[in-house]
């Protein structure tokens, strides 16, 4: 609009510009015109033929070219128009799934009980149990796999209704899969010095039944199903079933007595009974079971809820040895420092045959187990351990080991690099010490 007034003025001049064009040209309108104005004039005159006219149309290729160019870019388009237009579409069924998913969250409710399946009646209900409380008649809603479902699996419970709501699929007991020794310990036969009489015993009954079990049938004896190995404290015991699991190929299954103690009645046994199924899994194997006494005690009249069910456990243990079901590859090695309280039941032949005795050591096996621990030591000159090995206190491998590990943190308290005789002479006036005030030993390991 501002160019308006301009272009009025420009028409008005302009029929007056034709006339004397015609007439004067040179002299009267050169100064007169400016250059801007011709300029108009030339458009305004092309203006209208341009319109009325086709552009001619140079290189006709390059047009074509731009022309399929075009239409590629318009089949994309095309093709992305319908992929937006999909995803609008598919994009409630999304939606649909995720409540149907936050739905079937609020169905089976947080947090679920784990029990246990006891019998299916039909198809949409079973018969339940917890480790806590009674069996319940329950309904299995109807998104659980059905086909998975079997008598004696683990489930998800809902934790008010109870109803199953879910299958837990890891069968073992996660428990029983911590016992399993994995790296083999670092120990073997050859740090243990003297009990060769030991060393053998358990050999013949552990190792040779499952490597080489037709000698037994030549024989015709029945190898012994497991070997108790008892003694004073730190006589080596856990040593050796350390070694017996550092040098066989079998499976090595490690458990504490205290262990198989359990919160809820009923599931001390039952990992007793889970133990020495993943025992018979992964035959051949060894269970190894440390301070048995824990479970294994004389059965007397138990007062307390919990004292009947350690015996249950330790009745389950029984019965597992006894095994029932044969059990040939699987080998028990037990270990205690009280043989004396342990119930006679669990010690009577036909289940653990062999009873392992593990005396202090005697000097030959003591001047052996001083070496073992000095081995790696750096001693003075003046060292000279035979006064140790010869004298009359009573030491067991681990006082020796103690008085080993203390000597060398004697010298190490004054920097120095290398432990000398009186080192030893102090640490072990330290140990028997400590052993006489019965202070418990392994405070100062
Ligand atoms: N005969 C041995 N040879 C070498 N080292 C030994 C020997 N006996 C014991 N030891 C040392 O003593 C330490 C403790 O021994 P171990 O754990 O075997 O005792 P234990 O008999 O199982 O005792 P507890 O009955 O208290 O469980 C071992 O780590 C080992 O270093
Ligand atoms: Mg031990």
């Amino acid at each position: 609009m501002g160019q308006g007034t301009p272009g009025g003025l420009s028409r008005q001049g302009l029929p007056g510009d034709r006339k004397h064009d015609g007439d004067k040209k040179d002299k009267k309108f050169e100064p007169a015109a400016p250059p801007s104005r011709v300029g108009r004039k030339q458009r305004k005159q092309k203006g209208p033929e341009a319109a009325a006219r086709l552009p001619t149309v140079a290189p006709l290729t390059k047009c074509k070219l731009r022309l399929l160019k075009l239409e590629r870019i318009k089949d994309y388009l095309l093709m992305e128009e319908e992929f937006v237009a999909n995803q609008e579409r598919l994009k409630p069924h999304e939606d649909k799934n995720e409540e149907d998913r936050s739905k079937v969250d609020d169905l089976r409710g947080s947090p679920m009980s784990v029990g246990n399946l006891e019998e299916l009646i039909d198809e949409n209900h079973a018969i339940v149990s917890s480790s806590v409380g009674p069996e319940y008649y329950v309904s299995i809603l109807s998104f659980v796999d059905k086909d998975q479902l079997e008598p004696g699996c683990a489930i998800l419970m809902h934790n008010k209704v109870l109803s199953v709501v879910g299958l837990l699929q890891d069968e073992v007991d996660p428990m029983v899969s911590v016992m399993k020794v994995e790296k083999a310990p670092l120990e073997s036969y050859a740090d243990i010095g003297g009990l060769d009489a030991q060393i053998q015993e358990i050999k013949e009954a552990v190792e040779l039944p499952l490597t080489h079990p037709e000698l037994y049938e030549d024989i015709g004896i029945k190898p012994p199903k497991g070997v108790i190995l008892y003694g004073e404290p730190g006589t080596g015991k856990t040593l050796l079933a350390k070694a017996v699991a550092n040098s066989t190929s079998a499976t090595f299954l490690r458990v504490v007595g205290s262990e198989l103690i359990q919160k809820y009645l009923g599931d001390g046994p039952k990992l007793v009974r889970e133990l020495f199924r993943v025992a018979d899994d992964l035959s051949p194997s060894i269970v190894f079971i440390d301070e048995i006494d824990a479970v294994g005690t004389k059965r007397y009249d138990a007062h307390s809820g919990g004292e009947r069910e350690i015996q249950r456990t330790m009745l389950e243990l029984l019965n597992q040895l006894d095994g029932f079901d044969s059990r040939g590859d699987v080998k028990v090695i037990l270990a205690t420092n009280r043989i004396e309280s342990l119930d006679p039941a669990l010690l009577r032949p036909g289940r653990i045959d062999r009873k392992i005795e593990f005396p202090l050591p005697d000097i030959k096996t003591r001047r052996r187990i001083f070496q073992i621990h000095t081995s790696r030591m750096t001693l003075a000159d003046d060292v000279n351990l035979e006064e140790f090995v010869m004298t009359k206190d009573e030491f067991s491998g681990a006082d020796i080991k103690a008085i080993c590990t203390e000597a060398g943190l004697l010298a190490l308290r004054e920097r120095r690099m290398k432990v000398t005789q009186a080192d030893f002479k102090k640490a072990k006036e330290k140990v028997m010490f400590k052993k006489k005030e019965g202070i418990p030993e392994g405070l100062y390991m």
